[in-house]
């Protein structure tokens, strides 16, 4: 408690994180004539929100921090000393900032996404993947000596252990290749027990040139393993992708020549897939890493969460969507039904993006380059007339539905030869960087503690316990 130049007490707080430089918090009670909420002595911070608690007639001044107020100021909202205080409820995280970042900007309304201040469309442009991996890790773009060490440190970290190999071997023969790569970085665990000291930063980087190195050879196992394919060491001679190519694809021929278009493409689509601040597995990735778990169990738990249709697992349902639909004339009818609640259009739509997603714009320009060399994937006509009714369709424009990056990916990895249950393994290879950059962020950052929400509670006040020969039944039975 502080004194005011009042002789009254007030509630002063914690300082807002970046130097508000101000008692953060005050509560006044307040009469007709609204008593000042810092009174002589106290300074008043930058920007502030004056809340006054109808149940108490107190009047709190919170500070704001680029436009945030700290959930736990409004814990000292009280109607009395016994009060728990209050809470803020927002299911599905829709209006709370649960870090500080400085990774990744979106400016959903206006359609801007950059990585460490530098737009997509430039990275896409001009960058290879790994250079952007550094650049969403390390917050700088690598220099030409910087870029090389890299290169060569995730080159050599390719490989897997050969029981990995075998580990993968006892997969059913029809697995999701998804289900596989989850499994498997998770028993990467199991190799590195070292990787467990995540309070030792050279530790961490080290898991993180292992990650980067391995995902692809392990995705590319799991798509030899559904076809049925003996698997494809790494090509230490390839850049990153051509080597991801090689491992796909290489069959009879004694060194791999990999397509420039296809393995440009392939970046492309690794660089616009690199991170999107805090989604689903973002999240996940923060809440699981927040207990102090490895990052392997804690990358196979983000990889989880992508693999849900409503997140990364989207592209994979666009296919379905587009094979449904099954010629252009029949879109209409499909909008339809959309419009009437009966379905969802896959690939549009998304919680941040409120415009044309940039990376659809980017993957459509790349799905040309690409059919320029596999020849053009026919799903294409019907994604465009759909794309071109929604657009116009009231329906879409009202809650301001664009397509969003799965949309035209699934068609590019269908044109590359991918069955739609690797979309997301496809999609898992890149963002492992970016849960990796958000992973540091979490472990560097003073204010994270484990990550632990509340609940608003409305189950039963305390029951009378009934003996089991007393009981009535009252729940439905399970049905198997
Ligand atoms: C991405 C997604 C989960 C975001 O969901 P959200 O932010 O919770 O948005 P909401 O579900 O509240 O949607 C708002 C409104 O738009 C509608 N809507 C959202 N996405 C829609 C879609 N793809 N098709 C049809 N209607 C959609 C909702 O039904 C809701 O309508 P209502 O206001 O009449 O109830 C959602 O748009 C979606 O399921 N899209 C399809 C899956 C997909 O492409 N995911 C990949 C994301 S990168």
């Amino acid at each position: 408690m502080a004194s005011g130049a009042d002789g009254r007490k007030y509630r002063s707080g914690t300082l807002a994180p970046g130097g508000v430089s101000a008692a953060a918090f005050s509560g006044t009670r307040s009469g007709p004539g609204l008593a000042p909420a810092f009174p002589g002595g106290m300074q008043m911070p930058e920007e502030s929100l004056t809340i006054t608690d109808n149940r108490t007639n107190i009047t709190y001044t919170v500070p704001l921090h680029h436009g945030t107020v700290r959930a736990m100021d409004l814990r000292k909202i009280k109607t009395g000393p016994d009060d728990f205080g209050l809470m803020s409820y927002d299911p599905a995280f829709m209006n709370t900032a649960s870090c500080q970042s400085a990774i990744t900007f979106i400016d959903g309304d206006k359609g801007i996404l950059r990585y460490r201040g530098y737009p997509i469309e430039v990275l896409a442009e001009r960058c290879t993947f790994l250079e952007v991996a550094y650049l969403i890790l390390f917050g700088e773009l690598p220099t030409e000596p910087e870029l090389k060490e890299w290169t060569d440190k995730i080159t050599h970290h390719t490989m897997i252990h050969e029981n990995t190999k075998e580990f993968m071997r006892g997969f059913h023969h029809d697995a999701h290749p998804m289900g596989m790569f989850i499994s498997t970085i998770a028993a990467l665990s199991t190799f590195y027990p070292d990787a467990r000291n995540i309070q030792s930063r050279q530790v961490r980087n080290h898991q993180i040139l292992r990650l980067i190195g391995k995902v692809p050879t392990i995705a590319a196992y799991a798509y030899r393993h559904s076809l049925g394919l003996p698997y494809v060491y790494p090509d230490n001679d390839l850049t990153y992708t051509e080597n991801f190519l090689n491992m796909l694809w290489k069959m009879t021929e004694l060194k791999y020549e990999p397509n420039p278009v296809l393995a440009r493409a392939a970046e492309v689509l690794f660089i616009l897939h690199a991170d999107h601040e805090q989604n689903c597995s973002a999240n996940t990735m923060r809440c699981v890493g927040s207990s102090h778990a490895d990052p392997y169990v804690s990358v196979a738990a983000a990889a989880a969460a992508l693999s849900g249709p409503l997140h990364g697992g989207a592209n994979e349902e666009v296919l379905k969507m587009l094979d449904e639909i099954g010629s252009v004339d029949r879109v209409p009818e499909y909008v339809e039904k959309v419009k009437a609640g009966h379905l969802k259009l896959m690939g549009f739509g998304h919680r941040v993006y409120k415009n044309y997603d940039p990376r659809a714009r980017i993957i459509k320009r790349t799905a040309e380059a690409v059919f320029e060399v596999t020849g053009r994937n026919p799903k294409l006509d019907i994604a465009l007339e759909l794309e071109g009714i929604a657009l116009q369709d009231e329906y879409f424009v009202k809650r301001k539905l664009y397509p969003n990056v799965d949309f035209y990916s699934g068609i590019i990895y269908q044109a590359l030869g991918f069955s739609p249950d690797m979309f997301t393994v496809l999609f898992a290879i890149p963002r492992t960087v970016g849960w990796l950059a958000q992973w540091q962020e979490l472990l560097e950052d003073a204010e994270q503690k484990i990550a632990r929400p509340r609940q608003d509670f409305i189950g039963h006040d305390v029951r009378e316990f009934v003996a089991l020969e007393d009981r009535v039944t009252k729940v439905a039975p399970v049905s198997d």
